[in-house]
């Protein structure tokens, strides 16, 4: 997730920008640079790496002036490198940007067709190539330009641009990405987030999606983008700055779990041919011919990555008919694994640089399988090693319990099974557009779950004395119960135990008693009556059980109201130490193959608020890393 900060003022603005970027560090960044009227011209500085080799390249190359902008980048198109990183020139202009440009390989074929010459492989230097041809075109003024450029892109952008014709002027604009302006005294900002403004100003205007500004050291004119005024009121923040870089949210692992509905829509952007139901092949590089020839897909992954696997072989089989295997790494690597030249193998990193992950792909090329990463940092370890790469961009995950990572990684395995279906012919358009169309609804219909955190923290607060946590489910709904349970155990340190619901009666049925919360994945899905049946199976035990079903299930609602303890053992034992077992988490009715990225956010809440009620370390449990780079 890219960080963008610009200033025009009075004061020497490079300072500023730098220190401002290194306020935003926390999104996450492998380049920076950041470009400065200088008397002579717009001149730019870029560097890979840390801030401080930026602060060392500008040793090297100052950059005196009072208009500037500035990005830290985190590489989704192109490399990190210093060519790819922020700011890109064309002509007179040069531009900052954070998001995705999702129609970027047409504009910049038909970009190039008219004799643009690029120097990067990021989507972009095209913004900067429209706003060129725009002046060229008569448009004089930097924002007209802008304007001109923006009406030709679709995707997701927070943009600023500077113009060497135009010293005391800055044009920023939003759409779907973050951007505030700063409102100083004889002087205006603009960033990503509020941490880069609070050593100028708490004074901030939020720009909405579809706005742009024009900022003079005088004060901001924002328009929308058709040229329409908008008036704003100012909004002063009293945040302290580390409250400021959570997003005002008590840890990053809560910001993450709220920020899954965005990390899916950048996930799924550009990637979704819906006339077609098809997937957009771009780097994933599954052509028609490699989906034909492989026969076993075999997916390797560690800890929450390997939950998301799980579910995507459940995909693969059912939607490519392809027969799979899920193994985690390190099993993988100490073992003497068969792979053959027909497998594809899929491997799943959120960091793209977990040793046993990488060490289990290195043995499946050596065989000469196919590879495809599926990773969400640009570039890493995993991906360099594999055929092709199916990035998540969940954008940077800084709480080392995975979450927005996880759901990420659902809805690209998702886009995997589609596109091999598809192109294996098992899949009709039909069924794949139901499918996408679902996909492409449920962020929205994971932002109606999220809205229920309060209700969730209630039910955290009622178990807290638990020691022990069980989690059930079916189908698709297994590896949410693993995940579930991985959660709670990772951050609260409560033990708790993830099992497939057919096989309780073999071993976990003997743990449950009146003291035990059984959370049960039971969406309405093709598993439902077996999955309520284990419920009852619960209820009869008198186990705690806390549902997670579709919302109007009357049946389950039913079954949790006649599921009360009964009244003796309640009292045997002082009468409420246990809550009763009435816990009912609804989500909204969804296609099957959504389920798993709605089911998983109640099991996500309740293991934060569980923790935290706890008062344990929730960013940063003991023991626990966030990159495992280590056997
Ligand atoms: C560590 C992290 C987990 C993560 C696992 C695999 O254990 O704490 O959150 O799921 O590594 O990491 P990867 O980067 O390969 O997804």
């Amino acid at each position: 997730m890219c960080g963008i900060v610009a200033y025009v003022g009075a004061k020497d603005c490079a300072p500023i920008l730098v220190e401002g970027l290194r306020r935003l560090e926390y999104r996450g960044y492998d380049s920076a640079g950041l470009a400065v009227h200088t008397g002579r011209g717009v001149e730019i500085v870029r560097a890979v790496g840390k801030l401080s080799n930026l602060d060392a390249a500008l040793r090297k190359q100052p950059l005196v002036g009072t208009t500037g902008i500035s990005h830290t980048r985190w590489a989704t198109h192109g490399r990190p490198s210093e060519a790819n990183a922020h700011p890109h020139v064309a002509g007179k202009v040069a531009v900052v940007h954070n998001g995705i440009i999702e129609n970027h390989l047409a504009l910049r074929r038909e970009l190039e067709a008219k004799g643009a010459k690029f120097s990067s492989d990021t989507d972009t230097e095209i913004v900067a190539h429209l706003i060129d041809e725009a002046q060229r075109g008569g448009k004089t003024q930097l924002v007209e330009a802008v304007r001109a450029a923006l009406a030709r892109v679709h995707g997701a952008y927070a943009i600023a641009v500077v113009s060497s014709d135009a010293p005391d002027e800055i044009v920023v604009a939003k759409d779907q990405s973050p951007l505030v302006l700063g409102i100083g005294e004889g002087e205006m900002l603009a960033a990503s987030d509020i941490p880069a403004l609070l050593a100028h100003t708490r004074d901030v205007i939020f720009l909405q999606d579809g706005e742009m500004a024009l900022l003079k050291r005088s004060g901001a004119e924002i328009t929308k983008l058709d040229g329409t005024k908008v008036e704003r009121p100012v909004k002063r923040i009293d945040w302290s700055a580390t409250q400021a870089e959570k997003g005002g949210y008590k840890h990053f692992m809560l910001k993450e779990i709220h920020e899954q509905p965005r990390a899916i829509e950048d996930t799924l952007r550009g990637r979704i041919d819906q006339t077609e139901g098809d997937i957009v092949d771009g780097e994933i590089g599954i052509t028609p011919e490699i989906a034909k020839r492989i026969t076993r897909v075999y997916f390797v992954a560690c800890g929450t990555s390997a939950h998301a696997a799980m579910a995507g072989r459940y995909w693969v089989e059912q939607l490519a008919r392809i027969p799979s295997t899920v193994e985690i790494g390190s099993e993988v690597r100490y073992r003497e694994p068969v792979f053959t030249n027909t497998d594809l193998v899929v491997a799943v990193s959120q960091s793209g640089e977990t040793a046993d992950t990488l060490a289990a792909v290195k043995a499946a090329k050596a065989s000469g399988a196919h590879i495809l990463a599926v990773a969400n940092v640009l570039d890493s370890a995993i991906p360099r090693m594999s055929d092709g790469a199916l990035y998540t961009h969940a954008g940077p995950e800084i709480g080392v319990a995975s979450t927005k990572c996880f759901t990420a990684q659902l809805a690209a395995l998702l886009m995997l099974a589609v596109c091999l279906g598809r192109r294996r012919g098992t899949l009709s358009a039909d069924g794949s557009r139901r499918i996408l169309d679902a996909l492409q609804h449920a962020p929205h219909q994971m932002r109606e779950v999220l809205a229920k955190a309060d209700e969730i923290k209630a039910i955290a607060k009622k178990h807290l004395k638990a020691r022990d946590m069980l989690f059930l489910g079916r189908g698709t709904g297994y590896p949410i119960a693993l995940e579930g349970a991985l959660k709670l155990k990772e951050i609260s340190y409560i033990h708790a135990e993830g099992y497939a619901a057919g096989e309780m009666k073999h071993g976990p049925i003997a743990l449950i008693d009146e003291e035990m919360p059984v959370v049960v994945v039971c969406p309405r899905d093709a598993h439902y009556e077996k999955t309520f049946s284990n419920m009852q199976e619960v209820k009869a035990r008198e186990g705690q059980l806390i549902a997670v079903a579709t919302e109007g299930d009357l049946d389950v609602a039913q079954l949790l109201l006649d599921g009360q303890p009964p009244q003796s053992a309640r009292s045997s034992r002082g009468g409420s130490s246990f809550p009763p077992a009435i816990d009912l988490i609804e989500i909204p009715k969804a296609e099957p193959e959504i389920l798993p990225l709605l089911t998983v956010i109640p099991l996500q809440l309740l293991a934060y608020y569980m923790a935290d009620l706890k008062g344990t370390d929730v960013d940063q449990p003991r023991n626990l890393a966030k990159t495992v780079t280590v056997e």
